[in-house]
């Protein structure tokens, strides 16, 4: 039996089959959700309000539904089974504003497109010299320097048709590979894209001088299959036809952002000629419909690192037909081509003092240079930092709580993003409540809520019982939009342990591996949307990244991004991608010993300055 079910505030009805759970229906409707477990009911965050047609909540999602605090009328969209006509409605879109981005703006290096425009004027045939059309036009392009260009026998039928012998051609190396009549006064532009596992960033710009028309950020619309790479990737395993819908939804979420970022512009996406894209290994398997399977069994390999180039119909891409979409290489397993990206963006090469890259998402990036070596590594950070397997967790939109600072009160001072009400905590704000919380003796080095008796007296409120042990008040119900109190947990406070425990003793190996000592440390550069918003001083005070000190930590934005724009805007950039990715040293961390004892060691939180 078929049912309807509607999905507001979308409103898309589609028919599903009796019995099926609400994230199937999301996802068949093309809905962007976010589910972050990929719908095991293990995370509860699938939240979605009932508005009629759903089977009474089993037993084990009631007790989810009771963790998460959720309001009366929200229901988990993968447990909850449609069993008449629906109608459902989907939190608006957690997606990432489009200031997350962390775009840098109007940066320019020696621009060298791969497509470049001319325009021509074709000298007349007469009687005197009756030359052909192709010797006419060879001789234009060759007055432009433009010697031994290739026209295809399809732009020739065009250019024969042409009126004017006024064209502006355009040209990919010795190609030709458009032509328009008439003066060409579009800019001819070219997209850098960046593919995040949560996040998609793209940014228009003119191809001849490099100017950034307009940018767009979206979600990336594979949330629906979980909120982390592995999520993603069993989904394949679970069910091998998964692979051509993730790389479908990946390319329409491709598309849109084209749609966005040439309507902002006010350009026909006709005149984009070339797209360059950097992403995680996994995204980067998933946009070429390439299987990232083997990302998630040991030895942990991935399927391609050379960079790729095809013509955009390829892909379902779209933009001009003759155009072309181009993938920076992969260093390495999970040093992707985001982290290529990154090491261009952010000026890294340039630097001839030990400098050292982090780039902290779901896996935290990590690469050192030495004036002559440069090494990576990347640490399973666990997606803590995004506010999953937080209780109170939740991605830095609107109401996130994003700061927490000690006042002149000696208490809590809290922050949450537009100012709003508090909903929850991200993962700048998680940061931040942890080194706020060390700064106030409510918690040890080990990362143990400390017993009431033991806190400064007028603190005491913030520490309360929580399941077989405590967590730490951070807004009392008074506060909050839902009428309850904001607490971080012990759990959550060893979630972010782990995670910092990872990146840290990623950091020490590299250091070991090219010699170096933090006192040698130059430089500490923060790329990505997450680094643009933690706090230096907490990210430091935490022992996530090496006390230097606060003005040789720098926040460089989404540099992956502007390594993508780099590569799109310079050839030399790009072929320099190519070098570097086989140039940069990938230090495996899995299995090492070192490397446990140092994860180990470095879950621990420094002793914080006195206070
Ligand atoms: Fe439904 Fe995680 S509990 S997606």
């Amino acid at each position: 039996m078929k049912l309807n079910v509607t999905i507001l505030p979308a409103n898309i009805t589609i028919a599903v089959p009796y019995g099926t759970n609400v994230l199937e229906a999301i996802r068949k409707a093309k809905v962007p959700f976010a589910a972050v477990c990929g719908g095991k009911g293990r995370c509860g965050k699938c939240l979605v309000e009932e508005v009629s047609g759903l089977a009474p909540a089993t037993k084990r999602e009631k007790k989810i539904l009771k963790e998460q605090s959720a309001k009366d009328g929200m229901r988990l969209a993968c447990q909850a089974r449609i069993v008449k006509n629906a109608t459902v409605t989907v939190p608006a879109a957690r997606g990432m504003a489009e200031s997350k981005a962390g775009l840098k703006g109007e940066e320019i290096w020696n621009i060298a497109p791969r497509f470049s425009l001319e325009k021509l004027e074709i000298p007349k045939a007469s009687a005197s010299e009756p030359a052909s059309l192709t010797c006419r036009l060879k001789k234009a392009l060759a007055e432009k320097g433009k010697e031994d260009v290739e026209i295809s026998l399809n732009l020739l039928r065009r250019i024969a048709t042409m009126s004017s012998d006024r064209i502006a051609v355009l040209i990919e190396g010795n190609r030709l590979v458009d032509v328009l009549e008439g003066d060409c006064e579009k800019p001819i532009c070219g997209l850098a894209l960046d593919i995040g596992t949560t996040t998609m960033a793209g940014y228009l710009v003119e191809l001849s001088s490099g100017r950034q028309l307009s940018v767009a950020a979206m979600e990336n619309p594979q949330a629906s299959f979980g909120a982390d790479i592995l999520s993603r990737i069993s989904s394949i395993r679970r069910k091998p036809e998964n692979l051509q819908v993730l790389h479908q939804l990946l390319i329409n979420g491709v598309n849109e952002l084209i749609e966005r970022v040439t309507d902002a512009a006010g350009v026909s996406r006709e005149f984009i000629y070339d797209l360059v894209a950097v992403g995680n290994t996994c995204m980067i398997h998933f946009f070429l419909g390439i299987s990232p399977q083997s990302l998630a069994v040991a030895p942990y390999h991935a399927v391609l690192e050379e960079a790729i180039e095809v013509r955009a119909p390829d892909l379902k891409i779209a933009i001009n037909k003759n155009g072309l979409v181009r993938t920076l290489p992969i260093i390495r397993s999970f040093v992707g081509a985001d982290t290529v990206g990154a090491i261009l963006g952010s000026g890294m090469p340039n630097s001839r003092n030990p400098t050292l890259l982090i780039d902290i998402g779901t896996n935290g990036e990590i690469v050192l240079k030495t004036k002559d070596e440069m090494a990576a590594c990347s640490a399973a950070a666990g997606p803590a930092f995004e506010g999953a397997r937080i209780l109170y967790g939740m991605r830095a939109t609107a109401g996130a709580i994003d700061h927490v600072r000690v006042g002149d009160g000696s208490d809590f001072e809290i922050h949450t993003i537009n100012g709003l009400p508090p909903k929850g905590i991200c993962g700048s704000g998680l940061i931040d409540a942890i080194y706020a919380s060390r700064l106030l003796g409510l918690m040890d080095g080990s990362g143990r809520i400390l017993p009431k008796e033991s806190v400064p007296g007028p603190l005491r409120h913030r520490v309360v019982p929580w399941g077989k042990g405590r967590a730490i008040v951070l807004t009392q119900e008074s506060e909050t939009e839902a009428g309850q109190p904001i607490i971080l947990t012990q759990q959550d406070i060893r979630q972010v342990q782990l995670a910092k425990g990872a990146i840290r003793a990623g950091i020490e190996i590299l250091m070991r591996e090219l010699g170096l000592t933090i006192n040698s440390l130059d430089r500490i550069i923060l790329a990505g949307a997450f680094g643009s918003y933690i706090s230096r001083e907490s990210a430091r005070g935490i022992g996530l990244i090496p006390p230097l000190p606060l003005d040789r930590i720098v926040s460089v934005g989404n540099a992956a991004g502007e390594g993508a724009k780099m590569a799109l805007l310079s050839k030399d950039v790009y072929a320099e991608s190519l070098m570097l990715a086989r140039k940069v040293k990938y230090i495996p961390l899995s299995g090492r010993e070192d490397f446990l004892r140092l994860y180990l060691k470095e879950m621990h939180f420094p002793e914080p300055p006195a206070f």
